[in-house]
């Protein structure tokens, strides 16, 4: 069953198009990956379907519902999360605290109903000593913490702006691991924004590529990356 999709979704700031004519579709239980050059408009994609930013013309569809201008609040509470590519951990509360505030505000929940929670999601995701100021989290735990987050909205799509940056390829294979585990276990679309092809490959089942705002190819990465035009807008660049 399609969870979220857009219809000709278009983003222009002043002159430039940063979206253009992107449609496309995400199932149930499906990882998807969102791949592209720098600039190439994933993170601004990603405001467009959470509400962060109004698209300028184009249509956002969750679960049959036209959400084209929900506000965010309102689809964070129907069930569509994000992580964000530039974190912002709010640093005079604690590691519990911050995974808090989603079900709180968003969810409505007791604090009480809220800690537990958020302490059985950051129990999932293996992230410990929660009492903790976010200052002395390493940098995996700062990205668990931004997902344990986007969880505690109890999202059923959920995308993951690059997550996986500034990670060692150990770190790597334990989020990748989660991920997968999480997704399966919850029926949950996630969307995955990555830089990293290899990850890429083992984590997503099928693949969207932007260049300059447009969607030009889609499809199974092993299908994707021998894409001729795949190659020369991205990946003969990233190799
Ligand atoms: N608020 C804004 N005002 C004007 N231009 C913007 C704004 N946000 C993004 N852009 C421009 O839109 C284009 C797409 O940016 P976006 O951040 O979505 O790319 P991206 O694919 O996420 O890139 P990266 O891989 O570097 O994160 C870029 O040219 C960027 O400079
Ligand atoms: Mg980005």
């Amino acid at each position: 069953m399609s969870k979220l999709s857009t219809q000709r979704l278009t983003k222009a700031f002043s002159g430039l198009v940063a979206v253009n004519d992107v449609s496309f579709n995400m199932e149930e239980g499906e990882i998807l990956g969102i791949i592209g050059p720098n600039g190439a408009g994933k993170t601004t994609f990603i405001h467009l379907v959470s509400g962060i930013l109004m698209p300028t013309s184009g249509t956002i569809t969750f679960k049959d519902k036209d959400i084209t201008y929900a506000p965010a609040h309102l689809r964070s509470r129907m069930g569509i999360a994000r992580t964000y590519q530039l974190i912002h951990p709010l640093e005079n509360l604690k590691v519990v605290e911050n995974v808090m505030i989603g079900s709180v505000f968003s969810r409505g929940k007791s604090l009480r109903e809220a800690r537990r929670l958020a302490h059985e999601i950051c129990a999932e995701l293996g992230l410990e000593g929660l009492e903790r100021d976010t200052t002395q989290l390493s940098i995996l735990e700062i990205k668990k913490m931004e997902i344990a987050r986007a969880l505690a909205n109890e999202p059923e799509v959920m995308f993951l702006d690059e997550v996986m940056a500034g990670l060692n390829s150990d770190e790597t294979r334990q989020m990748i691991a989660t991920i997968q585990r999480i997704a399966t276990e919850r029926r949950m679309a996630v969307g995955v924004v990555e830089h990293v092809m290899g990850v890429i490959r083992e984590l997503t089942q099928r693949v969207i590529v932007l260049e300059a705002g447009e969607l030009i190819a889609e499809g199974p990465y092993e299908t994707v990356s021998r894409n001729p035009r795949v190659i020369e807008a991205y990946l003969g660049g990233a190799a």
